[in-house]
């Protein structure tokens, strides 16, 4: 972490880059089952108010010069507004999902065809994985979780069929049950993590990889303020995580606060609703 006297003059170092994401417009959005603590199906959702912040995200991806492609909604299919966990593109190859519960699992066909349409080669995958979800995009390497949803078998099978590096990492908190919702790639080779959802080996593992990590406290995960999406200077973060606004604004980077209070209900923030397609 960086002391707030030297930061002056750090942002002009944060460089974005362009990206094209795949989002779904939460239409069909709803708490109707409960498969990770955050989601009370007697408590619910509304729609239209997720639509409605979901809109904002889109938005601010564009305003910032980003490319956004949008999939058609399924009825019937309340999480695939998560389209992080629709697959895991990198180099244009595909590597699709194949969801832990049935709930969610006509989702991963429907992303797969989506590409498969538009010519994007496929790989159907053997073992389960949720995309993106567990499945975070280095330069030099793929960061990969595990614990609640992928298989680890799963992190071998994409690392043969992208020719990428993985790195494995167990997750031990239920709130925090894929990797996006406790780390995010700050674009620039360093990440953002909350260390309280990790094992103690894997916290090794990061602490060795990323010594200069930028770090979030518990406030921040509980607002799910680690789901977060950077281009390696603009970083949309779930407006409530105050405390890691701070932090990033010190280090550098500029903060895009979006409102997603709806999307929460379900345990999903802003990069939850993003999937990356890397060319
Ligand atoms: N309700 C969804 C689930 O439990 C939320 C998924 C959030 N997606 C994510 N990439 N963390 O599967």
């Amino acid at each position: 972490m960086i002391p707030a006297h030297m930061t002056v003059g750090l942002s002009d170092h944060r460089v974005a880059t362009t990206r094209h994401f795949l989002m779904c417009r939460p239409q069909f959005f709803g708490v109707t089952y409960s498969i990770n603590p955050w989601m009370d199906p007697s408590r619910g959702a509304d729609a239209a108010t997720a639509v409605r912040q979901w809109e904002a995200l889109k938005s601010a991806y564009e305003s910032l010069g980003h490319k956004v492609s949008v999939i058609d909604p399924v009825d019937g299919l309340p999480d695939m507004v998560f389209a992080a966990n629709g697959a895991l593109v990198v180099d244009g190859k595909v590597y699709g999902a194949r969801f832990a519960h049935q709930e969610r699992a006509a989702e991963a066909p429907a992303y797969l065809d989506w590409f498969a349409q538009r010519g994007y080669p496929v790989k159907e995958p053997a073992f389960t994985n949720e995309g993106e979800g567990d499945f975070l995009t280095l330069d030099e390497v793929i960061l990969a979780g595990t614990g609640f949803r992928t298989d680890v078998a799963a992190h071998l099978e994409a690392q043969e069929f992208l020719g990428r590096p993985m790195i494995t990492l167990r997750l031990i908190d239920p709130r925090f049950y894929h990797l996006d919702t406790a780390l995010f790639a700050l674009g620039d080779g360093n990440v953002c993590y909350y260390p309280g959802a990790f094992s103690e080996g894997s916290l090794r593992v990061l602490r060795r990889i990323f010594p200069d990590a930028v770090l979030g406290d518990e406030a921040d995960a509980l607002v799910l303020g680690l789901n977060a999406v950077s281009d390696g200077r603009n970083v949309i973060v779930n407006a409530e995580a105050t405390g890691l606004r701070d932090t990033l604004t010190r280090n550098g980077y500029d903060v895009v606060p979006v409102e997603l209070t709806e999307l929460r209900k379900a345990g999903g923030g802003p990069k939850c609703c993003t999937l990356e397609i890397r060319l």
